[in-house]
């Protein structure tokens, strides 16, 4: 697809993997709708974006997992940009412990985050495409979607259920010109990494949020006859 003057709304848009995806748009000219809940972190990413690319960026404040929330901060973003060409699906928490230590309010916070967060967004947001006829889904997983490993019963549930809705949504809009893109990374190195006390490496030797973002776009850049069903991306040589 052709970027210039798309618009994409991105979720947890102001760390992480989802601010560098922001940034990796704008600089190609895609008009961006970002939402996570701290608004000061939106808007010091805002006002970057918009002087550093001269594209139009909206935000909203919102938590995914409220459902209210995460509609109304999808219909105001549509508002403002008139379109939504591009939703990535990316805000996510994430703890580990053994699924007899993890309290439940916890447990539950993650599939209501990652899984639900995802749902509520996605249902707030494929009308819109659905009436274009056209339109890109990126949903962040995970290897833990892949994989089960101990103390990760809440995240990998989360990222697995990710994946199995992926799946089942590509196969209901693909009809409408709609792609539906399932993203699998190991460890990047982020805020969300370091508190869950991932290992990270150096720089050179550690996968950084810029190449996750690179992957989400080269995705998008397929001709949209075709897309790319779930694409891995691992650190070559971690230490
Ligand atoms: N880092 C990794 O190793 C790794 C590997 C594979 C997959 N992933 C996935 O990649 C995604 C992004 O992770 P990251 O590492 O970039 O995390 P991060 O640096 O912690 O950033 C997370 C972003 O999500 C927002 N957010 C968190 N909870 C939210 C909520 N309830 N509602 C709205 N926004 C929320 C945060 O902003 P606020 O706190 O202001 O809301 C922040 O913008 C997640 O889905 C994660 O599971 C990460």
């Amino acid at each position: 697809m052709e970027f210039k003057n798309k618009t994409a709304i991105i979720t947890g848009a102001s760390k992480g993997i989802g601010k560098a995806i922001a940034t990796a748009l704008a600089k190609e000219g895609v008009h961006l709708g970002l939402i996570s809940r701290s608004a000061a972190d939106l808007e010091e990413l805002q006002n970057s974006l918009r002087s550093q690319y001269s594209v139009h960026v909206h935000i909203a404040s919102a938590d995914v997992s409220n459902r209210v929330e995460a509609e109304s901060a999808v219909q105001n973003l549509y508002k403002e940009l008139g379109s939504i060409d591009i939703l990535i699906n990316n805000a996510g928490i994430a703890k580990f412990a053994t699924l007899l230590d993890m309290d439940p309010s916890e447990w539950e916070r993650i599939i209501q985050v990652n899984l639900m967060g995802t749902y509520y967004i996605s249902r707030a947001a494929l009308p819109y495409m659905l009436n274009q006829n056209s339109g890109n889904i990126i949903n962040v997983a995970s290897t833990a979607g892949e994989r089960g490993f101990a103390t990760g019963s809440a995240y990998c549930a989360s990222k697995f259920a990710l994946l199995g809705l992926t799946e089942s949504l590509l196969q209901e809009v693909r009809k409408s010109n709609i792609r539906v893109v399932a993203l699998t990374p190991s460890t990047v190195n982020t805020e969300l990494a370091a508190n869950a006390g991932l290992k990270i490496g150096d720089e050179d030797r550690m996968m950084q949020p810029e190449d996750v973002a690179e992957l989400a776009l080269a995705t998008l850049r397929l001709p949209e006859r075709v897309f790319v069903k779930t694409a891995g991306i691992w650190t070559t040589n971690p230490q």
